[in-house]
């Protein structure tokens, strides 16, 4: 059974490389721009391509049965009939909540006609490294909404979920929410991060204006976006759910665990 792992190199497709080697898997094909320089597992046969461009796909897709989608909306529909058309007989692909920025993924998929499964993660754990400049430079961590509470997931279980959707039966049709094993506010991973460096930090709530402000300067365009969003979580906290256990079978990663793993991120 040959799986292609598209965006291979990237945050997650990289670690669903891993963990299907992890589980027993051994004709992986990896997506990659630049199979020279991609650093695969040598027991890996990275092929040219990318998603961005449906052209270089064909080859790609030759002989494929499953195939992890990486989440690029721009082309996704083209990509979803190449890979319909090419034979592949399942996509696991990441998309997002449902109804948010990523819904066209699950679309796209969907009106490709091969079988499906989605995974719908909510924030991602890396994301807090949003605060690694202020947390490197001093003690104070100046940033909005720190009541506001969610419940991010480490890739590594992302890709876990994803490699056992690539492998196993009785996953078809069915769409996971993901999220990490608790829900924290965005002062208490600031203050857990602290911990994982043994340090104190304070978190300190800037008003709407000066977030957007500050947003705008890392994330450009997205910063009042992402500042509403956060707007809008406020007083309803994400709750955690148990997908990631109850589908590898060991708890999902806790915050605290992933600072302690990720503390170079903050000095
Ligand atoms: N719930 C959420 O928060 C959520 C949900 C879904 C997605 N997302 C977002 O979607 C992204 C998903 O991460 P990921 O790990 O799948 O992918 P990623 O880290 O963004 O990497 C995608 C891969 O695509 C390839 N690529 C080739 N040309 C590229 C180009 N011009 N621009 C960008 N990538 C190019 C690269 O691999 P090669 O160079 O080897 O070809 C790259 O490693 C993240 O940015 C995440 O924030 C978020």
């Amino acid at each position: 059974m040959k799986i292609l792992v598209t965006g291979a190199t990237g945050g997650v497709g990289r670690l669903v490389v891993d963990e299907l080697l992890a589980l027993g898997a051994t004709d992986v094909r990896a997506l990659t721009v630049n199979p020279a320089r991609a650093g695969l597992p040598a027991q890996v046969e990275a092929v040219r391509g990318y998603l961005g461009r449906p052209e270089t796909l064909p080859a790609a897709l030759a002989g494929v049965d499953r195939m992890y989608l990486a989440p690029l909306v721009e082309t996704n529909e083209q990509v979803c009939r190449l890979a319909a058309d090419a034979g592949v007989r399942r996509i696991v692909d990441m998309a997002g909540a449902k109804g948010d920025h990523w819904q066209v993924i699950e679309d796209g998929v969907e009106a490709c006609g091969v079988p499906f499964v989605h995974l719908e993660p909510g924030e991602f754990m890396i994301n807090s490294g949003i605060w690694s400049a202020q947390i490197a430079a001093g003690d104070v961590v100046r940033d909005g909404y720190g009541d506001v509470a969610n419940a991010p997931i480490a890739l590594e279980d992302i890709a876990a979920v994803a490699a056992r959707c690539l492998l196993e039966e009785g996953h078809e049709g069915r769409s996971y929410e993901l999220t990490g094993p608790e829900s924290l506010t965005r002062r208490e991973r600031v203050l857990t991060i602290g911990a994982a460096l043994g340090r104190e930090l304070t978190y300190v709530d800037l008003p709407h204006d000066e977030l957007v402000e500050q947003l705008n300067l890392a994330m450009g365009e997205y910063g009042a976006w992402y500042a509403d969003g956060l707007r809008q979580m406020a007083g309803h906290p994400q709750a955690a759910v148990q997908t990631v256990a109850e589908l590898t079978g060991r708890p999902g990663t806790t915050f605290a665990a992933w600072a302690r793993d990720n503390t170079d991120m903050f000095r």
